[in-house]
């Protein structure tokens, strides 16, 4: 249980194959980046944070939940530098820490990748209806939604009357689809969403910056109100939920082996466009809650009711922030979807999973056969499931994860202090025991029901590895045989 994979065979393994390919720059990869990161979070959740948690301290929220992913960025980036790979924190475990704590994170970044892109797939179904209604045309409510409310403070579910959210499923299906036929045409299409979803925000700061009313901004931090409601407390919270908001600069890593120069450009990649997207978050915070009084962002697209707030001067605003929003969550659901497969594949090269999840397709050069399975399930998931269950599931999922990879930064420096590290992660140790910490912090805040799915999630997965995965292992056969 505690094998672990050699990093220099890790290294072998990447230098000899040539399944997938190598066409990624730095640039691609700070695209990518910004493609998973600005999506539900920015254009959903900084409303609910603002409104019902934090106020306009949301911006200190933004700045905590960013310090908490800037630790854990450091230490992917010593990671993706070093072992550059595509099954990212599932390989880094496997290298540091054995096969049992790598079989348990990579079942947890199923949390994150695939249960995120069902996740903003629900968000993107929310603008498309809102936008498509803009033009006259409704879709009837019952094909638009989960069937299911969830109340996250009682955990308890009520129906919404209606089937299924269909939009979501085919936002799903569009982009495996996509990514089925090739890397590099995927991330053209992405390159191209990151643009346009950076217009609009920034044109969102450039205009909203002079409709600020300094009194919507006073009192800062408002005064606590109970749990998590307002003041530090409040700030906490809201830092938890803004969270989601970040999630997705370690997709990047994932895309290691199909990028040129790993070693130079896996940290400017990562870090990048993390350092980016949280000035952007500060900026958006905000220019928001001081366009419009935070009691009133509880709402599914905050950004557009404080373009409202401006009347008719910014009322053109509204269509390029509805498009920029549906673009932008578009290519979140494709940055995620493309992770998932490629965890997979990198597990099922070691055994841990069935052989078929390795399978390349021989001409598109694509993990297809994971592309597949994984864009089925998250389309069955986006259409049933409601967005807030969903979006707590992968924080914690997430949370777990870097503190994980935070920890095997420090494990990795004393049990291997020679290896080539191209990036190292400054101030060791404080930068991941920090990390980790900080982490289990934010863990900490989520309600106990997510807890309890975070363990039953792990129960079954820790039975899929002892009846599956501990027989099969490659590295264990292979260090019996030699
Ligand atoms: N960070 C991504 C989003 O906000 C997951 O949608």
């Amino acid at each position: 249980m505690f094998h672990k994979k050699p990093i220099s065979q890790l290294v072998k393994e990447t230098e000899g194959n040539t399944d997938l390919k190598r066409t990624l720059s730095a640039t691609n990869l700070i695209s990518l980046g910004i493609g998973a990161i600005i999506g539900a979070g920015i254009f959903t959740l900084t409303g609910t944070a603002a409104a019902l948690h934090a106020g306009p301290a949301v911006v200190l929220s933004f700045l905590l939940a960013g310090l908490a992913c800037a630790l854990a960025g450091l230490c992917y980036s010593e990671f993706a530098s070093m072992i550059p790979v595509a099954g990212s924190a599932y390989t880094y475990a496997y290298a540091t820490m054995g096969e049992f704590i790598a079989w348990i994170i990579g079942w947890d970044l199923i949390l994150e990748y695939l249960f995120a892109a069902s996740t903003v797939s629900v968000s993107w179904s929310g603008y498309v209806v809102s936008f498509l209604k803009d033009f006259g045309i409704h879709i009837p409510s019952h094909i638009t939604q989960s069937p299911f409310n969830y109340d996250s403070t009682t955990g308890a579910f009520t129906s919404t009357g209606a089937l299924i959210n269909l939009p979501a499923m085919f936002i799903v299906a569009l982009v495996t689809v996509l990514l089925t036929i090739g890397i590099k045409e995927s991330t053209k299409f992405n390159n191209i969403i990151v643009v346009v979803k950076l217009i609009v925000i920034f044109l969102f700061i450039g205009f909203g910056i002079s409709y600020i009313q300094p009194e919507n901004l006073t009192p800062f931090i408002p005064e606590n109100t109970g749990p998590g409601a307002f003041g530090f407390d409040g700030i906490l919270r809201g830092a938890g939920i803004i969270f989601f908001a970040y999630i997705g600069f370690d997709a990047v890593s994932t895309a290691a082996q199909e990028t040129k120069n790993p070693q130079r450009d896996m940290p400017k990649g990562i870090l990048g466009s993390l350092f980016l997207c949280t000035i952007i978050y500060v900026l958006v915070g905000w220019v928001m809650t001081g366009m419009v009084n935070y009691k009133d962002l509880d709402v599914p697209d905050p950004v557009a009711v404080a373009v409202n707030s401006a009347g008719e001067n910014l009322f053109w605003l509204r269509f390029p922030i509805k498009i920029g929003a549906i673009a932008g969550l578009s290519s979140v659901v494709l940055v995620m979807l493309m992770g998932q497969p490629r965890v997979f594949y990198a597990m099922s090269k070691d055994g841990l999973l069935p052989p078929s999840f390795g399978k390349v397709h021989p001409k598109f050069k694509t993990p297809y056969v994971t592309t597949i399975i994984t864009g089925v399930v998250a389309m069955v998931i986006g259409g049933l499931a409601p967005i807030n269950l969903l979006g707590e599931l992968v924080s914690i999922g997430t949370l777990l994860a870097f503190a994980i990879v935070c920890a095997g930064i420090l494990v990795l420096r004393y049990t291997n202090p020679d290896i080539h590290r191209p990036f190292k992660t400054p101030l060791f140790p404080v930068v991941p025991i920090l990390g980790v910490l900080v982490c289990f912090y934010l863990m900490y805040g989520l309600p106990w029901h997510t807890w309890e799915r975070l363990i039953i999630w792990m129960i079954i997965g820790i039975v899929i590895y002892f009846t599956y995965g501990k027989i099969h292992s490659k590295v264990r056969r292979n260090e019996k045989k030699g």
